[in-house]
This record gives structure tokens, sequence and C-alpha cells, in this order.
């Protein structure tokens, strides 16, 4: 890993000192400081944030003009699945079996993986993401591949070994006793190594017999601080699937809950298809939904009911679920949030979206002194924006007549053309040719 050379950075600092709400375009909760300087020091943190230039023993890098973020967290993508996006004329369960599937099979040569998870890393990068929770695939090699690209790249990352023992491939199946024995490998070797972390990741319950779920149960009780990944009420037919699988449990989530696997590192993706008790038990758990609108969108699973998780106190996070979502970019991720949310009246505003995507995400999952803001001692993972990009948005740009007119175009019109650099502790990953 490369070491930070001190820096100051002159730009548009935009973060959050707290929750700014779903509908507030005014919250007090929004820092934005135009024209300063953000310091990172030689351990690759913020050291501070001032108006004037820093003395001589810093480098120093004009970026004035430029929108300086916290760098995105996408807290649910499958790193095998760039190989599956924009697949044609599928729902969810065929999806897996048609498309989705045969590409994870490809993993089982560690080559492969290896390969698949640099181009991952380094496309996250390119699009603004500087952390993520990620499944590889059922292969341990995947998620030891995944962890090494990421450790290289210095970058915070949460993944784990997928578990599924059925209703899968034999070629994608594991077994409960050899499961724990190679996720009882990884955790000994990565949980808590520089800014790794693993997950317990059962697929979903349809993919794991009761035995590999209560595995799972047993790995989150013997290792604190493990965090847990799966998907739940995603979609009608899955519903149906897992009510048939599992009568005994009351609702989808109530087999994760019954298996000990709801705690407070625990990220659900999608939730669309839950209750009010079920929400209730995501507040009480402390777990959190990755939100995914533009997977939902394209395999016409739902529309998630935002404005009802909230007034439940459940953490809400975006994800951009790729290869279901058709994009790594946290903007089209975002604007397609917005677009989901106005159709059931709830206009969400820019702060919320972008919240949601940094330090509601970091806070959700109990990261938020590391990653997700501007504070000093975070670590410097940061992304230097271009407000606009092409004569559209560059019109609209011009006519904005307040910050929150601007970042929600800005949000709207923007992608990852309009990226410049992306930082890693304290280090330059990504640079626009
Ligand atoms: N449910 C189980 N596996 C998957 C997956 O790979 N993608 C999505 N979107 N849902 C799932
Ligand atoms: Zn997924």
């Amino acid at each position: 890993m490369t070491s930070a050379i001190p820096t100051a950075i002159l730009a548009d600092l935009l973060d959050f000192t707290g929750d700014p709400g779903l509908g507030d375009r005014t919250s007090p909760a929004v820092r934005f400081r135009p024209g300063h300087w953000l310091l990172i020091g030689a351990d690759g943190r913020i050291a501070a944030v001032q108006p004037d230039a820093p003395g001589d023993d810093w480098r120093k890098l004009d970026r004035r003009g430029q929108l300086l973020l916290p760098g995105f967290i996408d807290t649910h993508v499958h790193c095998p699945q760039v190989d599956v996006i924009a697949s044609w004329g599928a729902e969810l369960l065929d999806w897996l079996n048609t498309y989705t599937f045969p590409a994870e099979a490809r993993h089982a040569d560690p080559a492969v993986a290896q390969a698949a998870a640099e181009l991952f890393l380094d496309a996250l990068l390119a699009h603004g993401s500087t952390a993520a929770v990620v499944f590889p695939t059922v292969h341990p090699a995947s998620c030891e591949a995944l962890f090494g690209a990421a450790q290289a790249r210095g970058m915070r990352l949460i993944a784990g070994k997928v578990l599924m023992d059925r209703h899968a491939p034999d070629d994608l199946r594991d077994d409960v006793v050899q499961a724990e024995r190679d996720c009882t490998a990884l955790i000994e070797r990565w949980h808590g190594r520089g800014r790794i972390a693993c997950a317990v990741t059962p697929r979903f319950a349809a993919t794991s017999t009761p035995a590999q779920l209560a595995m799972a149960g047993r790995l989150l009780a013997n290792h604190p601080g493990l965090y847990m990944q799966t998907h739940v009420a995603e979609n009608r037919a899955e519903v149906a699937w897992i009510a048939e699988l599992f009568p005994e449990a009351r609702s989808y989530l109530d087999v994760y809950a019954r298996h000990g696997l709801l705690n407070e590192r625990a990220v659900l993706a999608h939730g669309i298809w839950l209750d009010d008790i079920d929400r209730a038990l995501m507040h009480d758990r402390g777990a959190q939904i990755a939100f995914c609108p533009s997977s939902n969108l394209f395999l016409g699973s739902g529309l998630f009911g935002w404005q009802q998780a909230a007034a439940a106190g459940v953490n809400v996070s975006l994800a951009s679920d790729v290869g279901g979502g058709t994009s790594l970019s946290m903007h089209r991720t975002m604007a397609d949030g917005y677009k989901v949310q106005a159709l059931a009246g709830n206009r969400l505003t820019a702060w919320a979206l972008l919240h949601a995507a940094t330090r509601g995400a970091a806070q959700a999952l109990r990261l938020g002194d590391e990653i997700g803001s501007l504070e000093p001692g975070a670590m410097a993972d940061l992304c230097l924006w271009d407000y606009a990009v092409g004569a559209v948005a560059q019109r609209r740009d011009s006519l904005t007549r307040e910050l929150h007119e601007r970042l929600f175009a800005w949000l709207t019109l923007g992608d990852e053309r309009n990226l410049a650099e992306t930082w890693i502790a304290g280090v330059r990953r990504f640079a626009r040719a």
C-alpha cells in the first residue's frame, strides 16, 4: 500500500453533519464549504478543513470549481455479475438461472476470479465508489481474490464467501461442513485486517438449507464484529417460494431472524415486500436495507417503500446491485431512487439521496468514524466531481439559483463522466484521462 503525501486540496466541499431527513431542502445537516482547503495527513486521514491555504510543507492541489465529496458507499453489489449486467427479458428467479448462475460458475477458476476482482474494484473507483459491501461467488478463492485486490487499493471492503447448499447448479453448491471451514479460514485470515471485514453471506433463504442458515448464525455468534449480507423480499414469486420452504416462519425476514442472522451489522438488499412487523424487527435489530432502485426497476421487482421504512426507524442505504442493477454509478442509482419514490408521491431531496450514499450508509455500517464524511480523523476517501458535463447539463447548471437546485440537477444529469479523481486513504487511485 502506498502511503499518503501530506496534501491540501482546494475545492467546494460538501458533506453532512447529521441526517437531513427525506424532504427538507434547507436542512442544517448539509455542510457546504465552497472554496475551502481539505488537508490530508501522511496517515491518509483528513487532518483539517480550512478557508486559507496551509504552509509550505503541504503539497497543494487547486481544484477550484470542482465538488469534493466523501466517496460513495455501494452497500450491495455482486462482483461476478459485471459479466451479466444488462441481460434481457427476465425477472429474478429466471434471471438467476438463465444468466447469473452460469456466469458465477466460471469463477471456480481462481484466475477468472482474480481478473474479475481487479476489473470490478477499478470500475467502482472509476464510478466514485470508494467502499462497498460485495457478493463474490460460492468459491472461497473468489472472496480471497476480492479481499487481496481491495487491500492492494487500500479500500474499505466488506464481503464473504457466498453460502448456497441447495437450489443451485452442482458447480455452485457448497455443503455445511466445508462452507463453515472455508468461512472460518477467511475470517481468521481477513476479518479486521487493514480495511477488510468479513460478512456471513447466505445468498438468500431459498439457496441455503435450515442447517446452513443455522451454521451462519453460529459464525455470527462466535465472531463479534462480523457483518451479515443477504437478499430479502425482493420479488413476489420469490416471497411465495420462501413461504413454501419455511412454512413455520411468520415472514421471509423471520427466516433470518430465527437463525440468528439479524444484527446491527446486517445488510439486507431490497426489502420491497416487508410488512410493518418486519420493519419494526429491522429497526429493533439495527439492521439496514440496501435500496437498489435500478435493479428493482430493471428486474421488475417492485417499488421499495422508503417512507414506511423511515417511519419505522429502519436504516436505508443505496446500492447498485449490479448485475440486477444496470449501472455502478451512484448518480444513476440516486436518480432512479428519486423516480421510484416519486411514483409513491414522495419527493426525496438531493440531500436524502446523497446522505444515504455517504454518511447514512457509513453510520448504518457502524463505520461513521472512518468513512462517509469530511470530518478530521476520517479516512481521506474522496471524489472530485465536475458540476456539469456536456451542453445540456452545463446550461442547466448555469441557471441554478441555489445549492439544492444545483446539486439535484448534478445528481440527476450526472454520472461517472463527471468524475475527475478518486482518492483512497489520501492516495489518488483514479484520474480521468
Ligand atoms: N437474490 C438471490 N440472488 C440474487 C442476486 O444475485 N441478485 C439479486 N438481485 N437478487 C438475488
Ligand atoms: Zn443482489
